[in-house]
C-alpha cells in the first residue's frame, strides 16, 4: 500500500518561550522536525507533506534541506491539528493509499513501530499509536473498548475519570486516505482550545460505525517536546539510546555519559572514545580509530587506526587518513591529511592537502585567509614542516621538502628542497652583563 506522509509543524510551541519555532529546536544537532521526517522515511512515502505556519520560511528551508521533494503547506492561522491535516487534501488529490500523520515535535519514532502500525492497519481503516504514560499530564487519552478505539479526549477537555486513563495519544495516525479525510469533514471546534482537533476523528469514526484501533509503543519513542525541560529530556533520551547502540556495535566509550553524539554520527568497530568528546553533525569514524579526551569533531571523516586529540578540533570537510595523527590543541578545517600524516601540536591547518607521511611541526599555521578570500596550501608526501612555520597561502611545499623552524613561507618550495624564510641571527658577545649593569645604574639614579 503506498503511503503519503504528513508531518505537522505549524504550531508556535508557546510553552518553549522562544522566538524560534518549536520544531526547529535541536536534539543531537538536528531540528526536531528533521528527526520526525527521518522517522517517517521508514514508511518509504511516495509523497511527503509538511504543514508549517509559525516561522514558515525557516521551517520550509529546514524541510527542503532534509527532503528537497517535500511539499510545505502553509497553515495560517493555525486552527488545530485536524485543520492542519485537512489543508493537505488538495495536495493529495491524485493519491490513493494510506496517509501517515506524524507530529513535528515527536522525534523518536522507531521504524519497527511504524511497521507494527502498518500491520495493525490491515484489520482497521485507521490506527492510532498510543503509549502507556508514566506522567499522562498534557497528553490526549485513548478511550478503548476492547481493541476498539472509541474516543480520544484532550487533557483540557477530560473528565476526572478520563484523566485517570494512562493510555495516551502519541499523535501518530495511519489511515486509509479516503476514510481519514471523510472523518476530518465532521470536525468542529467546540472544545477547550476552540480548535479543530485531529483527535476527534476517533469519536466521529465511532458515530459512523467505522472500527478503528490503537496500538501501544514504548513511551520513550513518543515523548512530545513542548517545553525546554522536555527538550533537555529528549536530548538525554536520544544520547542514552545512541550510546547504548554504539556500545552494542563494538565501540568503546570510556565514559558514555560524556560522549555527545549527533543524530547521524557513524562510528566503526573497536573505536575508542575517551571522555568528554563532542560530535557535531556529519562525522564518520572508521574502525579502530582512537579519539582522545576533550575533542570536538564535526563534518569530518577519520580513517581507521587514526588518532585524534586530546583537545583536537576537526571542522567540516576534514579527512584524516588511515593511521594519521592529530594531536593536542590542533584545529583542522577543510583539509585532507593523507595516510600517516602527523599534525601533533598547537597548529591550525585549513584549506590544505597534507601528503602521505608528512610531518607538520608544532605551532604551524596555514595563513589561509587574506581578509577577502581563502587560499589553499599543499604539503607534499613526506615533507617536514619545521615548528612555527607560517605557510602563507596559496603555497606549495613539494614532496620530501623541509621548511626551517620559524620560517614564513610565501613562495612554493620544490621537492626535496630546504626553505628558510626567517631573518639572520646575530649574537652580540658579552652584551648581557653590560646591559644589566647599565639598567641598574639607571634605576638607582631615578630613585635619588
Ligand atoms: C497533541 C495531541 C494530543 C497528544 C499530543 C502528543 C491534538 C489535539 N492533541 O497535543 O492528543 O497526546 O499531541 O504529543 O492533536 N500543529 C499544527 N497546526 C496547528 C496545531 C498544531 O501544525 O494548528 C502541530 C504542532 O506544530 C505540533 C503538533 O501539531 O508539531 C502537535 O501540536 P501541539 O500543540 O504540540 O499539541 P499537543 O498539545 O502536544
Ligand atoms: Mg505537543
Amino acid at each position: 500500500m503506498p503511503v503519503a506522509l504528513i508531518v505537522l509543524a505549524a504550531g508556535k510551541g508557546a510553552r518553549m518561550q522562544s522566538d524560534l519555532p518549536k520544531v526547529l529546536h535541536k536534539v543531537a544537532g538536528a531540528p526536531l522536525l528533521v528527526h520526525s521526517l527521518r522517522a517517517g522515511a521508514a514508511l518509504a512515502p511516495v509523497q511527503t507533506l509538511v504543514v508549517a505556519g509559525h516561522g514558515f520560511a525557516a521551517v520550509r528551508e529546514a524541510v527542503l534541506q532534509e527532503n528537497p521533494t517535500a511539499t510545505v503547506v502553509l497553515q495560517e492561522p493555525q486552527q488545530g491539528t485536524g485543520h492542519a491535516v485537512r489543508l493537505c487534501a488538495p495536495h493529495l488529490q491524485d493519491f490513493s493509499g494510506d496517509v501517515a500523520v506524524l507530529y513535528g515535535d515527536t522525534p523518536f519514532l522507531q521504524p519497527q513501530t511504524l511497521q507494527r502500525l502498518q500491520r495493525a492497519r490491515r484489520g482497521h481503516a485507521l490506527v492510532v499509536l498510543g503509549f502507556h504514560a508514566q506522567q499522562p499530564q498534557g497528553y490526549g487519552r485513548l478511550v478503548m473498548e476492547g481493541d476498539r478505539l472509541v474516543k480520544i479526549v484532550e487533557c483540557a477537555d477530560a473528565s476526572e475519570a478520563e484523566r485517570a486513563i494512562t493510555f495516551c495519544n502519541s499523535g501518530v495516525v495511519l489511515a486509509d486516505k479516503a476514510v481519514l479525510f471523510a472523518l476530518l469533514e465532521d470536525l468542529d471546534c467546540a472544545n477547550a482550545q476552540q480548535e479543530y482537533y485531529l483527535t476527534d476523528i476517533a469519536k466521529h469514526a465511532q458515530a459512523r460505525g467505522i472500527a478503528i484501533t490503537a496500538i501501544a509503543c514504548e513511551e520513550s519513542e513518543t515523548m512530545g517536546v513542548n517545553t525546554r525541560a522536555q527538550l533537555a529530556e529528549a536530548e538525554a533520551a536520544f544520547q542514552a539510546h545512541s550510546r547504548a547502540r554504539l556500545m552494542e556495535n563494538g565501540v568503546s566509550l570510556v565514559d558514555p555519559a560524556t560522549t555527545w553524539l549527533a543524530y547521524d554520527t557513524q562510528i566503526g568497530r573497536d573505536v575508542v572514545i575517551e571522555p568528554n568528546v563532542f560530535f557535531g553533525p556529519k562525522v564518520c569514524i572508521e574502525a579502530g580509530a582512537h579519539i582522545r579526551a576533550f575533542s570536538y569533531l564535526e563534518g569530518c571523516h577519520v580513517g581507521s587506526g587514526a588518532r585524534v586529540g586530546p583537545y583536537a578540533r576537526l571542522r567540516p570537510q576534514t579527512q584524516v587518513g588511515t593511521g594519521a595523527r592529530v594531536g593536542n590543541f590542533v584545529e583542522i578545517k577543510n583539509t585532507e591529511l593523507a595516510h600517516g600524516a602527523k599534525v601533533n601540536h598547537l597548529s591550525y591547518v585549513g584549506d590544505a592537502v597534507v601528503g602521505e607521511g608528512a610531518n607538520v611541526g608544532a605551532g604551524t599555521i596555514t595563513c589561509n585567509y587574506d581578509g577577502v578570500a581563502k587560499h589553499g596550501t599543499h604539503i607534499g608526501a613526506g615533507a617536514f614542516i619545521g615548528s612555527g612555520t607560517m605557510l602563507v597561502a596559496p603555497v606549495k611545499v613539494g614532496d620530501g621538502a623541509m621548511t626551517a623552524g620559524g620560517s614564513t613561507i610565501t613562495q612554493d618550495v620544490e621537492h626535496d628542497a630546504l626553505a628558510i624564510g626567517r631573518s639572520q641571527q646575530t649574537n652580540k658577545a658579552g652584551f648581557v652583563p653590560r646591559f644589566l649593569a647599565m639598567q641598574r645604574q639607571k634605576t638607582r639614579h631615578q630613585k635619588k
